[in-house]
């Protein structure tokens, strides 16, 4: 039996072993797909058990998805752009690092029909998704990307790569038609953005990368004050099917029971 794994810290929430089994099964594919709870020093070794061919796959999430790199043996293209990687697996016998959120959040925002071309965005967070959410925006066409952290560097450091990004202060909030949360705030149910709502305006577009919780304050905020919300799920649902799809060579369905799953 295959032996698949995501890995992070924390990793209670994630919701891709639930995903993965439920494909696994579907395709009656002989295979198992855990979670486990690692340190950063646990990192290199596991990835060695790809190796080995004990492990047959790993996604990587927060906070390892930068840190991962280090230990494969080679980058896809997207990997190596957005320096961030959250799908390993072994080709040729190489361990090969791949980034399938860049898709991921392309097929997402496609999904619901949001159209980011001549759009001004903003970003809260510097953490490991981040750089693929970027590359993606500026491909489809973004006019403007600005991005806050609380940790002023990481955002700084991110302009390094990016120089076509705006930085402001943490606690500042800008003119935008899209803001996206890429932060953990909204993982534990009080968690809060402090954001002036009344100043945003209406019919803008929020943009949650969490998706368990279903619907985070900053969501519940945003339409109660009549703009869009969205969650994470989609771009969710859509890196886990590339990954899927590169492990197991068959493309898993999407219809409404695996969306329904992760509700
Ligand atoms: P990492 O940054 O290690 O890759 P991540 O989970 O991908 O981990 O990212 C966490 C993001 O949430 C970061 O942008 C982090 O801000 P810092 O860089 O300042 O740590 C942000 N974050 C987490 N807790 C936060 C809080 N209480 N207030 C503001 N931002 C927070």
């Amino acid at each position: 039996m295959k032996k698949y794994l995501v890995i992070g810290n924390p990793i209670e929430h994630s919701l891709s072993p639930k995903l993965h089994n439920y494909w696994i099964k579907k395709n009656k594919i002989d295979a198992v797909y855990d979670k486990k709870l690692i340190n950063e020093a646990d990192i290199e070794d596991l990835i060695f058990q790809v190796k080995k061919e004990n492990i047959s796959g790993i996604n990587v999430t927060v906070p390892f998805k930068k840190k991962a790199i280090s230990f494969v043996d080679e980058l896809t293209s997207e990997a190596n752009e957005s320096q961030s990687i959250n799908t390993i697996y072994k080709e040729n016998d190489k361990v090969i690092g791949h980034n399938t959120d860049m898709a991921g959040f392309e097929l997402g925002l496609r999904y619901v029909n949001y159209d980011v071309k001549d759009k001004k965005i903003f970003i809260l967070g510097a953490g490991g998704v981040v750089s693929s959410m970027i590359l993606v925006l500026k491909k489809m066409g973004a006019s403007k990307i600005i991005l806050s952290n609380r940790t002023k560097k990481k955002a700084e450091d991110l302009k390094k790569s990016f120089s076509y990004l705006e930085i402001i202060d943490w606690g500042k909030t800008p003119e935008f038609d899209m803001i996206i949360n890429a932060t953990s705030l909204g993982l534990k149910n009080n968690d809060e953005i402090k954001l002036n709502y009344l100043d945003i305006g209406v019919n803008k577009f929020f943009y949650d990368v969490i998706y368990n919780p279903k619907e985070t304050i900053f969501l519940k905020r945003a339409k109660m004050f009549g703009n869009k919300a969205e969650n994470g799920k989609m771009m969710f649902l859509y890196q886990a099917h590339q990954a899927f799809t590169i492990w197991h060579k068959i493309m898993p369905e999407i219809n409404d029971e695996t969306i329904k799953l992760l509700d």
